[in-house]
C-alpha cells in the first residue's frame, strides 16, 4: 500500500516505520530537584564518529520533556534482550520507574542502569525541533560496552536477534565429516537418538516396550482420547494399537478395561498414570540435556519448525492421520 501528500494516514505510516528494525534504549537523567527521570527509547542513533555523537527523539507530549530540557547530560542505555521488563517499565507513565533498581552515577550525576548492552554519556550538544518531538544531539562523553545480545523491536513487537545461518554454517563442531552432516534427516535421526537412549533405557529397565511407552505418555498428557484416536497417533510412529498391544496394557493394570471400541475413551489406572509420569520425567531430563546449549526461544522456534517439518511430511502423504499436537 502507498500514500501520498496531506492524506497520510498516521495509523499506517506509524506501521511503516515499525518495519524498520531497531534496538530499545533507555535514556535517562534528572530534573531540577534531583529526581531522578527517564524512558524507553528506539529513535536512537548514531550520528558522527569524530567528534562521538548519538541522537535520540522525544515527544512534545512526554512528561520528561521539562527534565530534559532543563539538563545538559543524559545518559542512553542499549538494552540487553533478557531486559524487555525494563522497557516496559521506562515505557509507563506516571510510575516510579527507577524503584527498586541498582544504580550508578555518571556525568553530570546521570542515573547509570545496570545489565544492558551498551551505555553512552552525553553533553546535550543540539536540540532541534522535529514535529511533534524534540531531537536531542549528544555529544559522547563516555561510554562502556558490555556485549550482551540485544533486545530488538520490529512491528511493535520485542524479537531477539537470530544470526543468519549462512555465517554460522561451518562453525561449530562437526558432529560428522561426510555429506551427510547437513542432510536434515540425518541430523533429526541422530538428535532423536541422543534424546531417546535415556528414555529407552528406562523402558528397557522396567520391561515396556516403545509402543507401551508412546500409548501411555498419549494418555498422560491427553487423557480424552479414545482407541481410534490413540491408534493413528501411534501410526504416526510407525506403529498401531493392535488388539494384542490393548490388551497387554490393560492386563499389565495400566490403562482401564474398556469395551475394545476404536469409540471407547482409554483411561490411565492410577498405576499406569505413575508410570508415564516417571518415564515423562526420564524423557523431559533427556530433553532438557539435550538441548542445554539453547535458550527458550532457540529451544521454542527449534520446536515450531519441527512441528511444520512432520506437517509438511504429513500433508505430502507419506504418512496418514493427524497432525502433531
Ligand atoms: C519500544 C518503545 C520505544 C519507544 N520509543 C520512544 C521514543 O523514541 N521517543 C519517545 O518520546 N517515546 C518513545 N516511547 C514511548 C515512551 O517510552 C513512553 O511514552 C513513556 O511513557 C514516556 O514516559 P514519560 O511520559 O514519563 O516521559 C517508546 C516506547 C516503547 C515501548
Amino acid at each position: 500500500m502507498s500514500q501520498t501528500g496531506s492524506g497520510i494516514d498516521g495509523k499506517f505510516f506509524r506501521s511503516a516505520l515499525g518495519s524498520f528494525a531497531t534496538g530499545v534504549t533507555i535514556v535517562t537523567t534528572h530534573d531540577s530537584e534531583g529526581g531522578d527521570v527517564g524512558l524507553t527509547a528506539n529513535s536512537f542513533n548514531s550520528v558522527s564518529l569524530d567528534p562521538p555523537m548519538v541522537l535520540w527523539s522525544l515527544a512534545k507530549t512526554s512528561g520528561s520533556m521539562p527534565a530534559f530540557m532543563a539538563n545538559d547530560h543524559f545518559a542512553v542505555h542499549v538494552l540487553a534482550a533478557d531486559q524487555q521488563p525494563l522497557s516496559d517499565q521506562f515505557a509507563r507513565r506516571g510510575t516510579n520507574k527507577f524503584a527498586g533498581l541498582e544504580m550508578e552515577r555518571g556525568v553530570g550525576n546521570v542515573p547509570l542502569l545496570d545489565g544492558c548492552s551498551a551505555r553512552f554519556q552525553c553533553r546535550t550538544a543540539f536540540r532541534y525541533e522535529g514535529g511533534d518531538h524534540v531531537i536531542f544531539v549528544g555529544e559522547v562523553q563516555a561510554f562502556d560496552h558490555f556485549d550482551h545480545p540485544p533486545l530488538v523491536f520490529h512491528g511493535g513487537k520485542y524479537a531477539k536477534m537470530m544470526p543468519r545461518a549462512a555465517a554460522d554454517a561451518n562453525s561449530g563442531e562437526e558432529v560428522e565429516s561426510s555429506f551427510r552432516k547437513d542432510f536434515l534427516g540425518y541430523l533429526l535421526g541422530l538428535a532423536s537418538i541422543q534424546l531417546h537412549n535415556p528414555v529407552k533405557a528406562c523402558c528397557a529397565q522396567r520391561g515396556i516396550s516403545e509402543p507401551v511407552y508412546y500409548v501411555l505418555t498419549l494418555l498422560m498428557a491427553r487423557p480424552d482420547l479414545t482407541a481410534g484416536q490413540v491408534n493413528d497417533l501411534l501410526a504416526l510412529t510407525g506403529e498401531g494399537l493392535t488388539p494384542a498391544l490393548a490388551q497387554q496394557l490393560v492386563d499389565s493394570g495400566w490403562v482401564e478395561p474398556g469395551d475394545g471400541s476404536r469409540e471407547a475413551r482409554l483411561k490411565l489406572t492410577p498405576q499406569g498414570c505413575q508410570l508415564a509420569i516417571e518415564i515423562f520425567a526420564v524423557a523431559k531430563a533427556a530433553e532438557g540435556a539435550a538441548t542445554r546449549l539453547l535458550d527458550f526461544e532457540e529451544l521454542t522456534l527449534l520446536k515450531r519448525l519441527l512441528k511444520q517439518v512432520i506437517r509438511g511430511s504429513l500433508a505430502t502423504g507419506t504418512e496418514s492421520a493427524s497432525s502433531p499436537q
